[in-house]
This record gives C-alpha cells, sequence and structure tokens, in this order.
C-alpha cells in the first residue's frame, strides 16, 4: 500500500517507519527540517521516501495525518483533494502543557476532530485510529507487554476504509479494535485525553498499553 505520512514528528515518524518495515510504500512529509526528513527517510528504508503534502496524498491511498491541532486548518488549505483517500487521524486537541492541570480538550469544539475533517474532505474516507497509544511504544523495539498486545481502538463510517486501518494497526503490532462510526471518535478524542491525563498522573508515561480484556 502507498501511505503518506503528513506531519512526519513523534507519531508520524514512528508509523511510518513500522509501515515502511511492513512492506508499505511510506512518503514522510510536512516538518520545518528538510534534513529531519530525508534522514528519517533513510533510517525507515528503501521502501521510505520524502515528498510535500501535496505528494504525500497525491501518490498515496492512505494518508496518516499526525500534525498537532494547531497545524490542521493550514494543512487541509495545503492539500488539493483527499478525494476518494482513507486518511487516517491520530489528532488530539491536547493543550500543549499536558503535565499540569492544563489538559483538557479545547471547550469550543463542536464535533470531533476527525468529524471535521470529514467536513472539510467529504468525498474522504476518515478513520480516527492511533490516538491511544503513545509515540515512544510506537519507536520501541516491539509494542509487546509481557505475552500481551496493546488495543487500538479505530471508528470510521467507511467499512473498507477500516478494514484497511484494521491491518494498518496490526502490521504496527497491536490488536485492532472496531469502535463503530465516526461519530465515536467524539468519544476516542475525549478519551485519550484522560488515557494521557492518567499517564502522566500516574506518573507511568509512556511505558503504558492500553489493553481491552475479553471473556
Ligand atoms: N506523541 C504522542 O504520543 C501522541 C499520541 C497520540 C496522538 N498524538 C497526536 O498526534 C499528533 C502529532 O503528535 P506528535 O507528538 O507526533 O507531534 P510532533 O512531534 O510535534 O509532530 C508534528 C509534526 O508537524 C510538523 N510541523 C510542520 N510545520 C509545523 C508548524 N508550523 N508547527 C508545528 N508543527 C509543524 C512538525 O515538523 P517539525 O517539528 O519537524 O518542523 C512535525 O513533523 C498530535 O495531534 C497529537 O495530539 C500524539
Amino acid at each position: 500500500m502507498n501511505i503518506g505520512i503528513i506531519g512526519s514528528g513523534n507519531m508520524g515518524a514512528a508509523l511510518g517507519k513500522l509501515w515502511a518495515q511492513a512492506g508499505h510504500q511510506v512518503i514522510f512529509s510536512y516538518s520545518r527540517d528538510a534534513n529531519k526528513l530525508q534522514d528519517l527517510a533513510m533510517a525507515a528504508g528503501s521502501n521510505a521516501k520524502v515528498g510535500t503534502p501535496e505528494e504525500a496524498v497525491t501518490q498515496s491511498d492512505t494518508v496518516m495525518l499526525a500534525v498537532g491541532f494547531p497545524s490542521l486548518e493550514a494543512i487541509l488549505r495545503m492539500i488539493c483533494s483527499l478525494e476518494g483517500k482513507i486518511i487516517i487521524t491520530c489528532i488530539s486537541a491536547l493543550h500543549p502543557d499536558f503535565t499540569g492541570q492544563t489538559i483538557g480538550i479545547v471547550t469550543d469544539l463542536k464535533l470531533s476532530i476527525a468529524e471535521a475533517i470529514q467536513q472539510v474532505a467529504p468525498k474522504a474516507k476518515v478513520v480516527e485510529a492511533f490516538n491511544m497509544t503513545f509515540a515512544e511504544i510506537l519507536a520501541s523495539n516491539t509494542r509487546q507487554f509481557g505475552v500481551e498486545y496493546p488495543s487500538i481502538f479505530y471508528c470510521g463510517d467507511d467499512e473498507e476504509a477500516k478494514k484497511t486501518v484494521a491491518g494498518l494497526i496490526v502490521d504496527c503490532g497491536y490488536e485492532a479494535i472496531d469502535a463503530g462510526d465516526l461519530i465515536v471518535a467524539r468519544s476516542l478524542e475525549t478519551l485519550a485525553t484522560a488515557w494521557v491525563q492518567f499517564a502522566v498522573s500516574s506518573q507511568l508515561f509512556p511505558n503504558l498499553g492500553l489493553k481491552a480484556l475479553r471473556r
């Protein structure tokens, strides 16, 4: 699969590397430091290259949006058409200083970020995923905790797109759990805030994985 990464920071870099290593063709884009992108593509191996955000979209079937919330509007303006693309978002509207009392969802949001992206790009297939794992876990040698693998909840309105994203979650070494339609992103994004807050206040951040137990 061809995957465009927009936002090659902690999350985008780690996800892109894992997908390139799993055999996908990955384009890293969107950094203020071109050398950083080149180094990243080199480290990810022969399946990875550097491009502009526009190239990351036009040359890919699936686009990972891994930018900070304040960059999202500019990114959506910069990209021409997302028609037919699977768009994965892990974007949380966390306040920058999530270590203190300032953590929380930005209160003037009327929609989840995932739904807002879907409104701007109605012909894209938006899937929310990866917002309840930490970049440090993605970047570590394994996602395994003892004998367990952490779970990633994902949601979206297009069933085929969700199947594709479930495969990409498994490629990264997680269990994929379908959480329902895109409207569930309202809960997943809120849960992500609570998850970060819990991880920080318990001093377990970032060595923490979320696991859905079944019986
Ligand atoms: N970190 C986590 O563990 C985690 C977990 C789940 C979800 N998330 C969410 O995932 C998203 C990405 O998080 P992250 O930790 O990967 O963020 P990050 O490391 O700050 O990455 C942001 C990316 O956007 C790029 N960028 C380009 N222009 C920018 C600009 N003008 N201002 C700011 N950034 C610019 C940055 O490039 P340069 O800095 O290289 O210029 C970087 O590649 C966020 O919405 C976050 O809430 C993060």
